[in-house]
């Protein structure tokens, strides 16, 4: 990909790109099997979830369930062109209000920040304690955008204008699993 390479469009992820957007997800986060990423996708948002494809090879994906960012995600040799940022505004036109559980790396968090997402607090998922951001169009976390399942434990001042206002301390527990509750957060 250079400079004069035309335009990146994204283009809504079909059933049958599910190998594809697997074997991508797999390579990116080297891991094997994961539950939550087949959830995620059997419950996507069939607008919003978008790939990238170049010659019939997938470069980058995300999944968004509900107001929840699940997973994105660009090929290791095609990452820092501006990939992602196609893939995260792409999505951020249709959801401007969204919530994200990020992997724990400086980089992805900061670049999630340019984007307006702000850390409001940790979370105990079966991956163990995570940050949770959550972008916002007026940067106050909306009412009723994070589910019910997901334990907050609010950090201070951690949004853009002030704590969330609709969330209250809880002590955490480890949520229930999917077979339970099916769903969960993951790699935002
Ligand atoms: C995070 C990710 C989706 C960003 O996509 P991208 O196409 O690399 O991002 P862009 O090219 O649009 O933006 C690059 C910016 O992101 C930052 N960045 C974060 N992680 C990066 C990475 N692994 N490689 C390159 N840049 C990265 C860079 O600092 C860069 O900022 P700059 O433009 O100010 O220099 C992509 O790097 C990726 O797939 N990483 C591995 C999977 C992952 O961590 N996903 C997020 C889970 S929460």
């Amino acid at each position: 990909m250079t400079a004069d390479s035309p335009p990146f469009s994204p283009t809504p992820l079909h059933d049958l790109d599910y190998n594809a957007t697997k074997r991508l997800y797999q390579a990116t986060f080297s891991v094997m099997e994961d539950k939550n990423f087949v959830y995620a996708w059997k419950h996507r948002n069939r607008t919003s979830s978008v790939g990238i494809w170049e010659g019939g090879a997938l470069l980058g994906a995300v999944l968004v369930r509900g107001e929840q960012l699940e997973y994105i995600f660009v090929s290791a040799y095609h990452q820092g062109c501006g990939l992602g940022k196609i893939l995260l505004e792409s999505v951020l036109d249709k959801h401007p209000t969204l919530y994200l559980i990020p992997v724990k790396d400086p980089r992805v968090i900061r670049w999630y920040e340019t984007y307006g997402f702000r850390i409001i607090g940790e979370t105990i998922t079966h991956a163990g304690t995570e940050i949770c951001m959550v972008r916002s169009p007026n940067g106050f976390c909306p009412p009723g955008i994070l589910p019910p399942n997901l334990p907050i434990q609010l950090l201070p001042r951690t949004t853009a204008r002030g704590p969330c206002r609709l969330l209250k301390r809880k002590p955490l527990r480890r949520p229930p699993s999917h077979s339970q509750i099916g769903g969960g957060p993951r790699h935002g």
